[in-house]
């Protein structure tokens, strides 16, 4: 039989198939490539951004922008040296349509550098490095959580309020520990303090004893210490255990005292941190979240889940205006960009680096929860040095 291929019928072809091939793209799974740690002193950061980033998707039926999710995971372990190997298996093997991920600084930006050589896209969960929204900022790289200069320099403006004039801090040798550091002292000094002594050890070390002993023989107005995770447990205990406490009280970002509470207990009472999150903010979205997240995971939500989570609204976000076409960079990108996050944390747009503009709350420790005491600065905006898109 012969089918003769009149203009008609050529013309109709051609719609069937580019209306076929249409849907395939859009049905087509998104490919997350989760790169988060499993284990090390971060792996329970890991697992709550996790979490909140598929309790978002659940929420959605299982999919964004009408398209299933596919899940890729890599252990990153927390180690920089590792992360270009690690980032690599994500695009090259698994071939991702987005990276999200992590929380150590320096191995975000081994993420932020492959995700600019391969123009994949990437958002950040947590890392703070300043140089990810600074410097290497692109049209390509986002963030969920913070600059780990915004809560610091917040905390540097509430220690001298709260009157202290001469500080020391401590914290790992890392890009996190260091930004965090020096974002402190900028608001610090700036309001009239000093910082008379800055001490650290390397990353992810816990002998603090030797350390406890300068600060004890300094004798500080306070001490500001900037740790996460296992290692944040740690210090704060032995930091107590010193009798520290009452002579220097001890401050912090709230990555000092968040999802560590119950094993600090009576170490951590009253301290104050900032953070863009605490515990009782009793807002009807974030109660809406607190609830969901304890009924889907057992555990009580905290600021890692919280990013996890809006990092997935953010994709979900760009999603929408480019149709549900994860291919369709420059419409996903712009609505990104144009995006109220409506958070548990409280609503936040994205700076033109693409790094939230967010409320630094004051919190202080009572019980099991970082209790919300004001806010310390309103919707600070990282100054995103070096950024040029
Ligand atoms: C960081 O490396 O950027 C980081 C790690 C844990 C908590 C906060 C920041």
């Amino acid at each position: 039989m012969h089918i003769r291929f009149t203009p008609v019928r050529l013309a109709i072809a051609a719609a069937v198939l580019a209306i076929g091939s249409q849907a395939q793209a859009q049905n087509a799974p998104i490919k997350v490539g989760l790169m988060l740690p499993a284990t090390g002193t971060f792996a329970n950061l890991g697992t709550m951004i996790e979490n909140g980033f598929k309790m978002y998707v659940a929420e959605q039926g299982g999919k964004l922008g009408g398209n299933e999710v596919q899940y890729f995971k890599v252990d990153d372990e927390s180690d920089p040296a590792k992360a270009a190997d690690n980032v690599n298996k994500l695009i090259k093997r698994d071939q991702v349509d987005v990276l999200v991920g992590t929380v150590h600084s320096g191995v975000a930006l081994a993420m932020a550098k492959a995700a600019k050589e391969s123009n994949t896209l990437l958002i950040v969960p947590n890392a703070g490095a300043d140089v990810v929204t600074g410097p290497m900022c692109g049209k390509n790289i986002f963030r969920s959580s913070f600059s780990n200069w915004q809560p610091a320099y917040a905390m540097g403006k509430v220690a001298a309020e709260r009157g202290h004039k001469k500080v020391m801090t401590i914290t790992w040798n890392y890009a996190a520990g260091n930004e965090s550091v020096k974002g402190f002292v900028e608001g610090f000094e700036a309001a009239g303090g000093k910082v008379s002594q800055q001490l650290n050890l390397p990353f992810p070390q816990v002998e603090f004893q030797a350390l406890l002993t300068q600060i004890a023989s300094q004798k500080p107005d306070a001490v500001y210490a900037f740790f996460a995770g296992g290692g944040a447990v740690k210090f704060v205990k032995d930091y107590a255990a010193a009798g520290l406490m009452k002579s220097a009280p001890l401050y912090g970002p709230g990555f000092l005292t968040d999802g560590t509470l119950e094993a600090q207990g009576e170490a951590a009472q009253g301290m104050y941190t900032t953070l863009h999150y605490a515990d009782n903010l009793n807002t009807p979205r974030d109660n809406a979240f607190r609830l969901a997240f304890a009924k889907a995971y057992k555990v009580n939500a905290d600021v890692y889940a919280v990013q996890g989570y809006d990092a997935a609204q953010m994709l979900a976000a760009g999603l929408k205006a480019a149709g549900g076409d994860i291919k369709n960079r420059d419409k996903l990108v712009a609505g990104m960009e144009a995006a109220e996050i409506d958070s548990p944390r409280g609503k936040f747009k994205l700076s033109a680096a693409h790094n939230p503009v967010q409320d630094i709350y004051l919190r202080q420790v009572k019980g099991n929860v970082n209790e919300v005491k004001g806010v310390a600065v309103k919707a600070l905006a990282d100054p995103a040095k070096g950024c040029k898109m």
